[in-house]
């Protein structure tokens, strides 16, 4: 379907995340979950340019929050994953020391403490959603937040942004969310968080 979202690339190739998260998953998710999302986008966005009343255009809201948030969800999250540090393909999971360190280090007491905390409010979710850090817009301060379904995160200026929807992890991890949780550290984009924070202080928020 044609329509002005499309798909982005990946930025690295569908088995660069591996050991920690499998081709498989990452083929699937990208080709097949966010594709969907952008054809289902596209069509509420086609079907909301026609509607002629306040009640169509109402009856369609359900479905742009849906797409919009999990095409908005999914390329950030795409970004914010990079192949692992810790297997030689690149720097996925290595914090350089920095001002976003420095604000873990400040506001959690530590960069381990931070992940432990995020892990377990992520893992507390009920049902599908996504855990968050964010830069909280109004007191400059990191909270680590959750959402639900593929609602976007609005409140805070999205850092990072983890799925937790079955389809990000259970072709390997099973029913094992903490065992996903406790991996994707491994391939966290930290220059990515890094510049999404620097650019949050300063008041520019990208997606
Ligand atoms: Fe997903």
């Amino acid at each position: 379907m044609s329509g002005t979202h499309t798909l982005p690339d990946l930025p690295y190739a569908y088995d660069a995340l591996e050991p920690y998260i499998s081709r498989q998953i990452m083929e699937l998710h990208h080709k097949k979950h966010h594709q969907t999302y952008v054809n289902a986008l596209n069509a509420a966005e086609q079907a909301y340019a026609k509607a002629a009343t306040p009640r169509e255009r109402i009856a369609l809201q359900a479905a742009l929050k849906f797409n919009g948030g999990g095409h908005i969800n999914h390329s950030l999250f795409w970004k914010n994953l990079a192949p692992a540090h810790s297997e030689g393909k690149g720097a996925g999971g290595a914090l350089a020391a920095g001002p976003l360190k420095d604000a873990l280090d400040a506001t959690f007491g530590s960069v381990d403490a931070f992940k432990k905390e995020f892990n377990a409010a992520t893992a507390g979710i009920q049902g599908s959603g996504w855990g968050w850090l964010g830069l909280n817009p109004g007191s400059k301060r990191l909270e680590i937040v959750t959402t639900s379904n593929q609602d976007p995160l609005i409140t805070h200026i999205p850092i990072i942004g983890v799925d937790i929807w079955e389809h990000a992890f259970y072709l390997q991890y099973l029913n094992v969310k903490v065992d996903y949780l406790n991996a994707i550290w491994n391939v966290v984009n930290w220059d990515e968080a890094e510049k999404r924070y620097q650019e949050g202080l300063a008041g520019k928020v990208r997606l």
